[in-house]
C-alpha cells in the first residue's frame, strides 16, 4: 500500500518524530511505502513541486536519525489550501479535483496529513472527496479539545520557562518590571503553564480580561514587601477588559496575525510605576523551534505509530488523539469541534492564585 505523510500549517516540535514513528511502523508492520509530500498540499497540487528537496519516497533509514530534530524534513506551509488555492498569477482557484487526480496518478491509497484545525478541515473535505485521510494534530498552543495534549506545546512552555527564569535575573537586578510575550493565539496554556513553571507575578491570559489596576497593586505590593522586580507573563491574545486582542495582520482566508499585547500592557503599566522601568520582551517563533522534549518526542512517536494502525486498519476519517494514558481515535468532524481554551475557574488558574499571581481581574 503507498501512503502520502505531509505536514501542514505552522511547525512545532516532535513533526519529525511523527514522520519517524509512522514510517517505521507502516514499513515493519505493515509493509507500506511512503512518498513525503513536500510543503503540505504544494506537493499534491503539483507533482513537480520543488522546495528545496520535493516529494520523495521515504525509506526507515532516511527517518531514523530525525527524532530529536527540530522543524519538518518534508516542509510546511500555511497556503497550500486546495479549496482556496492562490497561484502565481495571484488568482484564488478550487484545485481540489487536481490534487485528487494526482493522487491517484501517484498510486496513493492513503494520506497522513499531521496539522492543526485548518489541515484538519482541509482533511476532512477531501476525505468528502474520496481521499483516505488519516489526521495527526499537532499545535503547540493545545487548543484542540479532541486531544488532551498536542506535541509540541510542552516543548513551547519549556522555552518560555526557561526565558522567565532568565528574565526574572535581571529583572531582578535591575528592580524592573518586565512582560514576556508568548505565543498561543486565544488560547492562554502557553502562558499559564509557562507562567506557573517560571514564577511569573501576574499571568494575562486571552480567556481572562484585564484592567491595569490589580496588575499595578501586585507590582506595588511586592514592592513595599522589599521584592521592587516582577515578571509578567502575557499571552499573545491578551485584552484589556472591553478590548479586543491585538491584531498585526489580517490573514484572508487564514488566521490574524497577533502581536503587540505586551507593548500595549506596558504602556498601560508605565505612568502608574514612578520610577520603576518597564522592559518587554516578545518571545515569537523561538517557541517554536529546537529539538522536542521528552514527552513531545514520546507522544509524537504514539501519534506515528497509531496512525499508520488506523490506516491499516482502513479507519478513515479519523484523527488520532491522547485521552490519557491511551492513544484513543476521533472523527475529523470531533477534530473539528470546539477549540479548547483555559478555563478561568480551572485548578491551575486556582493554584496561582493561591500562591498570589495577578490575572488582572482581581
Ligand atoms: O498556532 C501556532 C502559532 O505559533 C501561534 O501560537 C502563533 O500565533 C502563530 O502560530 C504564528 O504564526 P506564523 O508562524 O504564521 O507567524
Amino acid at each position: 500500500m503507498k501512503i502520502g505523510i505531509m505536514t501542514g500549517g505552522g511547525d512545532c516540535p516532535g513533526l519529525n518524530a511523527v514522520i519517524r514513528g509512522a514510517v517505521k511502523v507502516g514499513i515493519r508492520r505493515h509493509g507500506f511505502e511512503f512518498l513525503g509530500i513536500e510543503d503540505a498540499f504544494n506537493g499534491l497540487i503539483d507533482l513537480d513541486y520543488r522546495s528545496p528537496m520535493g516529494n520523495r519516497w521515504l525509506a526507515a533509514k532516511d527517518v531514523q536519525p530525525i527524532l530529536p530534530r527540530g522543524g519538518t524534513i518534508l516542509g510546511t506551509s500555511n497556503k497550500s489550501d486546495p479549496f482556496r488555492f492562490v497561484g502565481k498569477d495571484g488568482v484564488e482557484r478550487d484545485v481540489s479535483a487536481q490534487v485528487m487526480e494526482n493522487y491517484e496518478k501517484m498510486g496513493l491509497e492513503a494520506l497522513i496529513s499531521i496539522g492543526g484545525d485548518g489541515s484538519m478541515g482541509i482533511a476532512k473535505r477531501m476525505q468528502d472527496l474520496g481521499m483516505n485521510v488519516v489526521g495527526v494534530p499537532k499545535t503547540i498552543d493545545n487548543d484542540l479539545a479532541a486531544t488532551d495534549y498536542t506535541f509540541g506545546f510542552d516543548t513551547a512552555v519549556g522555552v518560555a520557562t526557561d526565558a522567565l527564569d532568565r528574565i526574572r535575573d535581571t529583572a531582578a537586578s535591575h528592580d524592573r518590571v518586565i512582560l514576556v510575550e508568548v505565543m498561543g493565539r486565544d488560547a492562554g496554556f502557553i502562558a499559564l503553564h509557562a507562567g506557573v513553571a517560571g514564577g511569573a507575578h501576574a499571568i494575562l491570559l486571552p480567556e481572562i480580561p484585564y484592567r491595569i489596576e490589580p496588575i499595578v497593586a501586585r507590582i506595588n505590593d511586592r514592592r513595599d514587601r522589599g521584592m521592587p522586580f516582577s515578571v509578567i507573563v502575557v499571552a499573545e491574545g491578551a485584552k484589556p477588559v472591553g478590548g479586543e486582542s491585538s491584531i498585526l495582520e489580517h490573514v484572508p482566508g487564514g488566521m490574524a496575525r497577533l502581536a503587540g499585547a505586551a507593548q500595549i500592557c506596558a504602556a498601560g503599566l508605565e505612568p502608574h510605576l514612578g520610577d520603576t522601568e518597564v522592559r518587554m520582551t516578545v518571545l515569537g517563533h523561538v517557541q517554536r523551534g529546537g529539538s522536542p522534549s521528552n514527552f513531545d518526542r514520546v507522544l509524537a512517536t504514539r501519534f506515528g505509530h497509531h496512525a499508520a494502525d488506523l490506516v491499516a486498519e482502513k479507519r478513515f476519517g479519523r484523527m488520532v488523539a491522547l485521552r490519557t494514558p491511551d492513544i484513543v481515535s476521533v472523527t475529523l468532524e470531533e477534530a473539528l469541534g470546539a477549540p479548547k481554551r483555559v478555563d478561568p475557574a480551572g485548578q491551575l488558574v486556582e493554584t496561582a492564585r493561591a500562591l498570589g499571581v495577578a490575572f488582572g481581574d482581581e
